[in-house]
């Protein structure tokens, strides 16, 4: 039996991972502090462990159960919260990653770890975009400085402690169970906006674009990453894979799809731009194909139609739900 230990597996991508290699046969560990995740998200037939990764308890667990695969997921990938609070950033995303990393160290050697990184934010903007893997990194946030430091233990760990991994650099992942405040939240809160009748608010001219990626195509790339031959590891990019669709596509087409999806004219109103904001990003996505033999198969036209339903569907069950009518 193949064992994975999913970290943030009742979160959104976390949780469509669990979904998927439950639904491959395997056993699957769920270590998640509902920090933003839920216990209702995580497939029944997962064995689910409320537990912070900040502590020693899931660094135990691990070193436990000595999974196959680690698919690290667990995260404060709020950016505007990492520039507020860089020090709970870093101590979740740097100090509990490697509290994990120490366990697979020295108990449980043989664990492919799969790390989720950002293809979204580790660039930064002095790259011209369809960045690649090699370019040039720098960060603009404190949760990209610490998704690339990751990136470097990840690295040094293959290098000097032989560690089994892949870094997946996600583009902005969106699809049914997102969360308004992750890197492609503003599909999120279009969507609840179209359900209440109101306006879109778009940030300047509404032409800054990012690389959306639908979730079920992420799953498949993360689970390519899980089970597959890899390239030597050792330098920094070796074992990073951007998981993107390598088109660019702005806030106004995205309130066009969406407005769309929700069968009405879209109502667009614009506040002024947001001081930092990246301007253009989106990922050259060869390397996963010729590597992982992965490619993305969702349209943007029919993820976007596929979130919309679900969070009518959200809207629909809280609206019947006895809480609401009593
Ligand atoms: N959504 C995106 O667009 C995107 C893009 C690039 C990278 N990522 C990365 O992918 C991963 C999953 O992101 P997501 O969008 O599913 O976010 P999410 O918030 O839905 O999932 C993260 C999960 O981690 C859990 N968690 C947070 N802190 C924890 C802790 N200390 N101990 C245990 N569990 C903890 C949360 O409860 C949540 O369930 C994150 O690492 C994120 O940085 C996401």
């Amino acid at each position: 039996m193949t064992t994975a230990l999913i970290t943030g597996g009742a979160g959104f991508i976390g949780s469509h991972v669990a979904d998927r290699l439950v639904a491959e046969g395997w056993v699957v560990h769920v270590v998640d502090n509902l920090a933003t995740g839920k216990a209702a998200q995580v497939p029944e037939r997962a064995r689910f462990h409320q537990l912070d990764i900040r502590d020693g308890d899931a660094a135990r667990l691990v070193a436990d159960v000595k999974p196959d695969a680690l698919v690290h997921l667990a995260a404060q990938m709020d950016v505007r919260k990492s520039v507020a609070e860089p020090v709970f950033d870093a101590e979740t995303n740097i100090v509990g990653t490697l509290n994990l990393l120490e366990a697979v160290r020295r108990h449980s050697p043989r664990t492919r770890v799969v790390f989720s990184s950002t293809g979204g934010a580790i660039y930064g903007d002095a790259t011209t975009p369809p960045n690649r893997e090699t370019f040039e990194k720098n960060p603009e946030s404190p949760y990209a400085a610490a998704k690339l430091a990751v990136e470097t233990y990840l690295a040094y760990y293959a290098r000097i402690h032989g560690l089994e991994y892949a870094a997946l650099r996600y583009g902005n992942v969106y699809g049914p169970r997102q969360d308004p405040h992750g890197e492609a939240g503003v599909v999120a809160i279009f969507c609840g906006r179209l359900l209440n009748g109101q306006p879109l608010t778009v940030f300047g001219d509404g032409r800054q674009t990012r690389d959306y990626v639908y979730v079920g195509d992420v799953v498949d790339a993360t689970f390519r990453a899980a089970v597959q031959r890899l390239p030597a590891a050792g330098l920094l990019d070796a074992r990073a894979f951007n998981v993107g669709t390598g088109v660019a596509t702005d806030v106004l087409q995205l309130a066009e799809e969406l407005a769309r999806a929700a069968g009405v004219e879209p109502h667009v109103v614009h506040a002024p731009e947001r001081p930092g904001e990246q301007r253009t990003s989106y990922l050259d996505v060869r390397k996963a194909r010729e590597q992982l033999g992965w490619q993305p198969h969702t349209s943007l036209r029919d993820g976007l139609a596929a979130s919309y339903e679900w969070f009518a569907q959200q809207a629909d069950a809280a609206l019947r739900s006895p809480a609401r009518s009593a």
